[in-house]
């Protein structure tokens, strides 16, 4: 099991978490401008720049705020390519592993980048994202990572997305103005320096030839232990050897600890078994809502959890055995009715959620910690879970 890497509660103890419809996700505006703050000051020192990964975070009633500090997007096929489009201002830069023949036509229109994940592909669609003014960029796999969690290395062996560093020879480089690559996970900063230290090499004669150079996500710079200063030094010296742009597209960092999704107790019992522990249902599955959790799988920081109490497994309302949160200390028994608040949830969560089971679905709401101005944006109706279905 997985530790969260976030879990800093800023400033969400003085939300009035009653105030609220549950389960809910709630995004604090001033939280969120933090971390952009601090992106946008490592745009200005290196001249790097940055796109928001919709992979991670796609909330676009936020996109004018972000549209403000950041250079555009990075979508992964057609419907993100359309949210950055419609939403958000800036460049967007469009990766798949693989494109699709009658979607692709509207990616290249409204895209700025292309980035193809293979040979095949590049060949079969470069007339079509040159007509409509694409700089074409080809993803690498460095084959090196150092990424714990094998279900999120991009940069194994077997892994199918990025071409092998030898099989670039076979590229004609004239129609390449960049390259992709995309190896962290949740990482500070040295991981980013080892990989390029391997790859660094076959980039820089070929970088001659380039535009630009995309060194993906996976880069947790807005964690307070991030190494920041390491990775401004690194990003000039590197656009020096390159004279290249180089971007980087971060999604979690962009929200990390900037959201919760607040819940409430629903039931609480002890069977009576020594060996069983105490148990709670909430309105918060994780199978529905935060799917992560089971898939990483990882335990979600709690709201002002004490260091010892009651221990009590927190679980989902639907009817997956395994749709357990995790095992969190309680001061008293919880009670029913009683709210709950999960860190860090912002990120690869609402993009995520489900209708599995007919569990409701989290409402959204933007929240600023400065004024304690609640906008709840979403609500999720019986008419959602039907229109899904037919
Ligand atoms: C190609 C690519 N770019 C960017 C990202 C964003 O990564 P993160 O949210 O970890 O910063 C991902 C995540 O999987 C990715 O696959």
């Amino acid at each position: 099991m997985f530790q969260t890497m976030g879990g800093n509660p800023r400033n969400f103890n003085k939300l009035d978490l009653y105030s609220l419809p549950s389960p809910c996700f709630v995004i604090d505006k001033k939280a969120l401008q933090d971390n952009l703050e601090i992106l946008y000051e490592l745009k200005e020192d290196t001249n790097v720049k940055i796109l928001l990964a919709l992979k991670a975070f796609s909330t676009f009633s936020l996109a004018p705020l972000i549209s403000n500090y950041l250079d555009g997007c990075c979508s992964s096929g057609l419907y993100e390519t359309r949210l950055a489009k419609k939403y958000f201002k800036g460049e967007i830069s469009t990766f798949s592993p693989a494109y699709k023949t009658d979607e692709f036509n509207e990616i290249a229109q409204k895209s700025n980048h292309i980035i193809f994940n293979s040979l095949n592909q590049m060949n079969d669609f470069y007339d079509v994202a040159k007509k409509f003014n694409n700089e074409i960029g080809i993803r690498i796999n460095p084959l090196y990572s150092e990424v714990v969690n094998e279900k999120y290395s991009a940069a194994s062996l077997n892994s199918r997305l990025g071409i092998h560093l030898e099989d670039l020879k076979n590229i004609d480089y004239k129609k390449l103005s960049g390259i992709h690559f995309h190896t962290l996970c949740e990482q500070n900063f040295k991981p980013l320096e080892n990989t390029w230290n391997h790859i660094r090499k076959t980039i820089i004669p070929l970088s001659k030839e380039l535009k630009w150079i995309n060194l993906g996500g996976g880069h947790h710079i807005t964690r307070k232990d991030y190494q920041i200063n390491k990775l401004k030094k690194f990003l000039k010296q590197i656009s020096y050897e390159t004279s290249s742009q180089i971007y980087i597209e971060p999604g979690e960092a962009v929200v990390l600890d900037a959201g919760i999704l607040v819940g409430e107790i629903i039931d609480y019992f002890k069977p009576n078994n020594k060996f069983s522990s105490e148990m709670a249902i909430t309105d918060i599955s994780a199978t529905s809502h935060i799917p992560d959790v089971i898939e990483a799988p990882y335990r979600p920081a709690l709201l002002n959890e004490p260091k010892t109490g009651h221990r009590v497994q927190l679980g989902g309302p639907s009817c997956l055995a395994g749709d357990n949160i995790g095992v969190y200390n309680f001061n008293l028994p919880p009670k029913i009715g009683q709210r709950i608040a999960l860190l860090d949830q912002a990120h690869y969560t609402m993009v995520k959620t489900n209708f599995f089971n007919g569990v409701r679905m989290p409402s959204i709401a933007i929240w600023d910690s400065r004024t304690n101005d609640l906008n709840i944006i979403k609500e999720f109706s019986y008419e959602d879970f039907e229109n899904k279905l037919s």
